[in-house]
């Protein structure tokens, strides 16, 4: 695997590759959900040459002025060796001055009905850094492919929107949530937590199962009977010490609240997610499980 830390020598070495590579946009920090995503770049593109491309970057625009961006775990040489062993052929870690040689003026906003919802309603501006970013690395990297995790469902959707609607052509892959054992999202920021707030992180994914057997036991679906499963999960949240940003059951679609009518046509015909996020002590998760 090459490390490669500037825009003039990775062109220079993807301008040798027989055809356009397959790509996995991170923070670093990584773990075996990051590894996953690349393990299945490489099967997307295999037999065909094109190189697996990472980034690792810890993209400032993205981050609030109250969030972690300074404490943000910077791993650098751990991970490249875990990207060589997951199939990686190029690791791109560029440093600011070199992605942002000057303030990032133009940027890429998601649209409202798109962006202002869930995450973005709690994170302001979030996916207009994570837009910025990825579509800058997409013109640096011009990847044929992107794989990106399911983790973070909202992302997933924006950028999926983002390529579709400028005609990037880039084809988008989701890749599954890794969890623990026990069933715990991986996260970067679970490297936060303390023992105890490990072992109480996993009622995130028990009020996620919880809501999704639920859903698929009643026999009619409500507006009103998703209510009361978003409220009770926030209740016990907040019970057992959390500070619960939203529990939403939302269409997979759009992430907008289905219609009666689409609820009454059943889950095969409106497929629902659950998302969550929430705060336990300092640090805030966030995980969602398909309905
Ligand atoms: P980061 O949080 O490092 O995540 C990089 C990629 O790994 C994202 O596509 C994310 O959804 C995926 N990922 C994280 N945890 C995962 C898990 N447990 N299972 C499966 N996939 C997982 O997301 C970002 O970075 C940034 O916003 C980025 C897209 C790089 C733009 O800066």
């Amino acid at each position: 695997m090459k490390t490669i830390h500037t825009l003039a020598e990775l062109r220079a070495e993807l301008a040798q590759a027989p055809s356009r590579p397959a790509f996995v946009p991170t923070m670093g920090n990584l773990h075996e959900g990051h590894l996953t995503l690349i393990r299945q770049a490489r099967a997307l593109v295999a037999g065909s040459g094109s190189p697996v491309v990472t980034s690792i970057f810890v993209n400032r625009l993205q981050f609030g002025p109250h969030e972690d961006f300074d404490r943000y775990p910077r791993t650098l040489t751990r991970d490249a060796e875990l990207l060589a062993g997951a199939g990686c052929d190029i690791l791109f870690a560029p440093d600011e001055a070199e992605l942002y040689p000057e303030p990032q003026g133009y940027k890429v906003q998601p649209p409202d009905e798109l962006a202002n919802l869930l995450e973005g309603a709690f994170r302001p501006g979030f996916f207009t850094g994570v837009c910025t970013v990825v579509h800058k690395l997409f013109n640096i990297v011009q990847p044929r492919v992107a794989v990106f995790g399911k983790k973070d469902y909202q992302q997933l959707m924006v950028i999926r929107r983002m390529v579709a609607q400028m005609a990037l052509p880039i084809e988008i892959v989701g890749g599954e949530t890794s969890r623990s054992e026990a069933g715990l999202a991986l996260s970067s920021r679970n490297g936060y937590l303390s023992d105890a707030e490990r072992e109480e992180a996993l009622t995130l994914i028990r009020l996620l199962r919880g809501i999704q057997t639920q859903a698929r036991a009643a026999q009619v679906l409500t507006p009103a009977l998703l209510q009361q499963w978003e409220d009770a999960a926030m209740a016990e949240l907040r019970q057992r010490g959390w500070a619960p940003d939203y529990v939403m059951v939302r269409r997979q679609k759009d992430l907008h609240p289905a219609t009666p009518e689409e609820l009454a046509a059943g889950l095969s015909a409106t497929p629902l997610v659950t998302l969550v996020a929430a705060k336990i002590g300092n640090t805030r998760l966030i995980d969602n499980l398909e309905v």
